[in-house]
């Protein structure tokens, strides 16, 4: 009922919102993934959802349901969150990148499963870069209002706004990885040209709420 009652700030808005690990395949029966519950974008949908928009979220596996009135696009390895990105992002107001993307894949991945050799010698993998899919929405020309996520073990001020410089974005979102990984709340810090600003710890759907008031906030300008 709370939700019900948030400002509508995005009311007309489309949103699209990544969320979640992404899963590279080494061979049928294992992958290469990172930390990530899909806690804080499920949260951001659900609040940009009560504050009007429509949304889209391209979720990688995650153990959560899809919040209420959210159309959530299942997708497992960055490649295929990549494509539902470019694909969706066109018609988009707002693109919010919350996902760990896996940041390479497997090229030698084997189509059946690897078994382990008498002599005990590990598969050699060769990894290609996955490509950055919130730089490269950032660079669209017409694009949404983009704003990406950073989870940091140190230096996070320093490496945040590096971040958001390097991807182009108006609006970047950093936090520790220790602190936030898995928990239900969260302690946020804002970076924008102004330079950056945090929010006291909050669970993370409040925070969530407050972030889309933000966003709502600088849309217009
Ligand atoms: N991101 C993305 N596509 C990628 C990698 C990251 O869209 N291939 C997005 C994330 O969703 C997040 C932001 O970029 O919003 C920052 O992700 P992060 O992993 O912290 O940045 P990287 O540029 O990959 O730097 P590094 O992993 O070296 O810290
Ligand atoms: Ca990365």
């Amino acid at each position: 009922l709370v939700g019900f009652f948030q400002p509508k700030g995005l009311k007309g808005r489309r949103v699209v919102i990544t969320a979640g690990p992404t899963s590279e395949p080494i061979d049928p029966v294992r992958v290469l993934t990172n930390r990530s519950s899909g806690k804080m974008g499920y949260a951001l949908a659900q609040a940009a959802h009560e504050a009007g928009a429509q949304v889209v979220l391209v979720s990688g596996p995650t153990a959560l349901p899809c919040p209420y009135g959210v159309l959530r696009i299942p997708v497992e390895s960055a490649a295929q969150m990549h494509a539902a990105v470019m694909a969706e992002t066109p018609a988009a107001d707002v693109f919010i990148a919350v996902a760990a993307v896996a940041d390479w894949h497997v090229v030698n991945a084997s189509s059946s499963k690897i078994k382990k050799t008498p002599e005990g010698t590990p598969p050699a993998l060769q990894f290609a870069t996955n490509p950055d899919i919130l730089a490269e929405v950032a660079r669209l020309p017409d694009g949404p209002y983009c704003v990406g996520f950073a989870a940091e073990t140190e230096n996070l001020l320093g490496h945040a706004e590096d971040k958001r410089q390097r991807k182009g974005v108006p609006l970047l979102v950093g936090n520790l990885a220790q602190r936030a990984m898995n928990a239900d709340d969260t302690e946020l810090i804002l970076f924008d040209d102004q330079g950056h600003r945090a929010l006291p710890a909050m669970p993370k759907l409040q925070a969530a709420r407050k972030l889309i008031l933000e966003i709502s906030g600088r849309l217009g300008r």
